[in-house]
C-alpha cells in the first residue's frame, strides 16, 4: 500500500448480501472500488452484532484491492492479533472504546499491521493531536456507529477541515464513514477527506447479478467529490 491522497471509495460490506460476500467482493472490486471496508461490531460498544475474525479470514481471500477493517468493540487489544492473523491491510480503533488507545495503536503498528484511530461524532478531532505519529489514517464518524443507512451529521464537515490542517503533509488518510453519498461526498472531499466508505449509496439498487449498478453507484460517488475538489 503506498501512500497517495487521491479520492477512494471504500464500500462497506455490511450493506452487502451477508449470504454471498465472495461473491459481492469480486463484484465491487470489479465495478472500480479502491478498498474493502468490513466493519465489525461486537454488540457492546455499538448496538450491534456483525462479524469477527473467522469471518474476516475467509472474506480475505476474495479481497484483491485493501481489506479495511473497522472494529467497532471494546475491549480491542485482546483481539488485535486475531484481526491481523485474519489478514486485515488497516485496523482501526475507536478511541472511545477504551483507556489506552495510544497501547492499542502501538500493538496495531506491532502486529505489522497499519493503525486507524477512528472518532465518533461527539469526540473532537483535537484528540489526535498527541497520537498523529501512531496512525495511518483518521475515521472521522458522520454518523453514531452501529447502523448503515442513517442520516450524515453535517457539523462533522468543520471537523474534518482541522483535522486535514493538523495533519499537514503527514502520510495520514482521512477517511470518512456514514451518511457517504454523492451529495455529501463533496462535502467531505472539499474539508479535506481521502477516503469515502459507502455503504448503502454503492450496494442500493444493485446486486451481484446486476453489479453494474454498483459501478455506477461508485462512480457517481467519485464523479461528486472529484467536481467538489476542483471548485474548492
Ligand atoms: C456504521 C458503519 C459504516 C456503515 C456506513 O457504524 O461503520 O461503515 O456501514 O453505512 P452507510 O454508508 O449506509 O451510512
Ligand atoms: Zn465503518
Amino acid at each position: 500500500m503506498s501512500f497517495d491522497r487521491s479520492i477512494k471509495i471504500a464500500p462497506s460490506i455490511l450493506s452487502a448480501d451477508f449470504a454471498d460476500f465472495g461473491r459481492e467482493i469480486q463484484a465491487i472490486e470489479a465495478e472500480g472500488a479502491d478498498w474493502v471496508h468490513v466493519d465489525v461490531m461486537d454488540g457492546h460498544f455499538v448496538p450491534n452484532l456483525t462479524f469477527g475474525p473467522q469471518l474476516c479470514k475467509a472474506i480475505r481471500k476474495h479481497i484483491k484491492t485493501v481489506m479495511d477493517v473497522h472494529l467497532m468493540i471494546a475491549p480491542v487489544d485482546s483481539y488485535i492479533d486475531a484481526f491481523a492473523d485474519a489478514g486485515a491491510d488497516i485496523l482501526t480503533a475507536h478511541v472511545e472504546a477504551g483507556p489506552h488507545i495510544h497501547r492499542t495503536l502501538q500493538a496495531i503498528r506491532a502486529s505489522g499491521r497499519k493503525a486507524g484511530l477512528a472518532l465518533n461524532p461527539g469526540t473532537s478531532v483535537e484528540v489526535a493531536g498527541p497520537l498523529l505519529d501512531l496512525v495511518d489514517l483518521v475515521c472521522i464518524m458522520t454518523v453514531n456507529p452501529g447502523f448503515g443507512g442513517q442520516k450524515f451529521i453535517h457539523a462533522q464537515v468543520a471537523q474534518i477541515a482541522r483535522l486535514r490542517a493538523m495533519i499537514g503533509d503527514r502520510p495520514i488518510h482521512i477517511e470518512i464513514d456514514g451518511g457517504v453519498d454523492p451529495v455529501t461526498a463533496p462535502l467531505v472531499a472539499a474539508a479535506g477527506a481521502d477516503v469515502l466508505v459507502a455503504g448503502s449509496a454503492v450496494f442500493k439498487g444493485g446486486s451481484v447479478g446486476d453489479r453494474a449498478v454498483y459501478g455506477r453507484n461508485i462512480r457517481a460517488i467519485r464523479d461528486a467529490a472529484k467536481d467538489d475538489r476542483k471548485a474548492a
